[in-house]
């Protein structure tokens, strides 16, 4: 009888219990993937006394997660614990020092620690797998890991966080602002009670910085991602997106240019015909490009007990299998030393919404500020007439440096028929 990979749990949460559920349910079809079975044997959590809504009977139980990491009779840990410091990191630290191979779910720990995380299971020779950390469900890692390694990738961009799509699909079907689809958002269940981490791009942006990592094979870099939430985004820029044929979605882009490497995180207007446009509701997508593959395109479900624990579980099988992958694709010797590019050097499309004073060389004033900063205008739209008072105008420009455009907004802003803060939102080819 093959010996069952036996599993230490960190964390019995929505990820935590669902692997336990998984791994109950689907014990038969793992095992044959694994080539033995894989079995939680011991766990950790704050609060023993808590229904879980699932048997902890004959698991070995820690109240300290650190001391589980180094059960003698754990093959591999799993953290589902959460956070970039404080407990998670000090269980995957503990793992690695005692030579386990480790699975985590969490993508703060991984973008802000992930390139020390690396090195120190590079030399222990184990893994440190995080399928589950970006995109939940969505077998991304693998794909441009080990799916697409031979390419030189040259784009990954996605949706990567189901809170602001959600958000933001609610806006444009119902016309509804952000501020009251957040609420009923919470009261669903859908954002968290403090929204920042999501609506603020943050979370996005740690999920970009380990897709750029691997894309680019560099050290992760969160601190060099351009992050830029939803909060601003208006019913009205939805509508008059539609009306340009767009729709306006929060992106993560990792992008290599001529200068370096582009990671950025904020909301992009895409051509409606694009197939990330059409990723609705509280789906994530994941679009990588490579030389030779050209387009990929992945979308599933992001977040929640099932999907989550299905990505854990993947990892659990390689482990189960021997699978030896470097952290980042490639072995830390071997990580490139690309540049970062500042958002300042970005060049793309935009679009420039104004409230403006409707009476004669108003869009004059506007223009001639564009013309000195070097910007052309591919279109301009404005809605209804009511002379004398406030009307949206929307400008669409060429593509430009986003310095330039900065320092034109500064000047518009300024402008006496500019009556609120121009809303500018950057265009993205899909
Ligand atoms: N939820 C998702 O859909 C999802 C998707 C992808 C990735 N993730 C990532 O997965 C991780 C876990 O998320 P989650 O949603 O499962 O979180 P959660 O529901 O809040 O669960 C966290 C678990 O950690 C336990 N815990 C907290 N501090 C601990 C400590 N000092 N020692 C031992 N256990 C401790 C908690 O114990 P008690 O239950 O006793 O309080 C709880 O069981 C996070 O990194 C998250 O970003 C989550």
């Amino acid at each position: 009888m093959i010996r069952p990979l036996s599993v230490a749990l960190a964390g019995l949460g929505n990820v935590g219990v669902g692997v336990l559920t998984l791994l109950a349910q689907n014990a038969d079809v793992v095992a044959a993937h694994a080539g033995r079975p894989v079995l939680v044997t011991a766990v950790s959590a704050r609060d023993r006394s808590r229904d879980r809504g699932i048997s902890l009977a004959g698991l070995r139980w820690y109240d300290d997660a650190v001391a589980l990491a180094t059960d003698p009779g754990a093959d591999v840990v799993v953290e589902a614990i959460g956070g970039a410091d404080g407990p998670a990191r000090a269980v995957v630290e503990a793992a690695l020092a005692a030579g386990k191979p480790v699975v985590t779910a969490n993508k703060a720990l991984l973008a802000v620690h992930g390139a020390a995380l690396a090195r120190q299971a590079e030399q222990r020779g184990v893994t440190l797998a995080f399928e589950a950390a970006v995109a939940g469900g969505i077998p991304v890692i693998k794909a441009l890991r080990e799916g697409l390694a031979g390419n030189h990738i040259t784009r990954v961009a996605g949706i990567f966080n189901g809170t602001c799509n959600y958000i933001l699909t609610v806006m444009r079907e119902r016309g509804r602002e952000f501020g009251e689809v957040l609420a009923e958002a919470q009261q669903l269940g859908y954002a968290e009670a403090d929204p920042s981490f999501d609506v603020d791009g943050i979370d996005a942006a740690h999920k970009l910085a380990i897709l750029a990592a691997l894309a680019f094979g560099r050290p992760v870099a969160l601190d060099q991602v351009f992050v830029e939430g939803i909060r601003q985004v208006s019913a009205l820029d939805i509508a008059l997106a539609g009306d340009l044929g767009y729709r306006i979605k929060l992106l993560g882009i990792a992008r290599a240019t001529e200068a370096g490497i582009e990671t950025r995180v904020h909301p992009c207007m895409v051509p409606q015909a694009a197939p990330i446009a059409r990723v609705d509701g509280v789906f994530n997508a994941v679009v990588a490009e490579g030389d030779f593959v050209g387009q990929v395109m992945l979308e599933g479900r992001g977040a929640g007990a099932g999907p989550t624990a299905s990505a854990v579980v993947a990892d659990l099988i390689d482990i189960a299998r021997g699978r030896l992958t470097p952290v980042w694709g490639v072995g830390s010797r071997d990580l490139s030393s690309l540049p970062s590019v500042p958002m300042e050097a970005h060049i793309g499309a935009y679009y420039l919404r104004l409230m403006v004073v409707d009476r004669p060389g108003t869009i004059a004033d506007v223009t001639a500020v564009l013309r000195d900063q070097g910007i052309s205008l591919e279109s301009m739209l404005q809605r209804g007439r009511s002379p004398g008072e406030a009307v949206p105008v929307v400008l669409v420009t060429h593509e430009t440096r986003e310095a330039a455009m900065n320092a034109a907004l500064v000047r518009i802003a300024a402008l006496a028929v500019v009556l609120e803060k121009p809303m500018l939102i950057r265009i993205e080819s899909a």
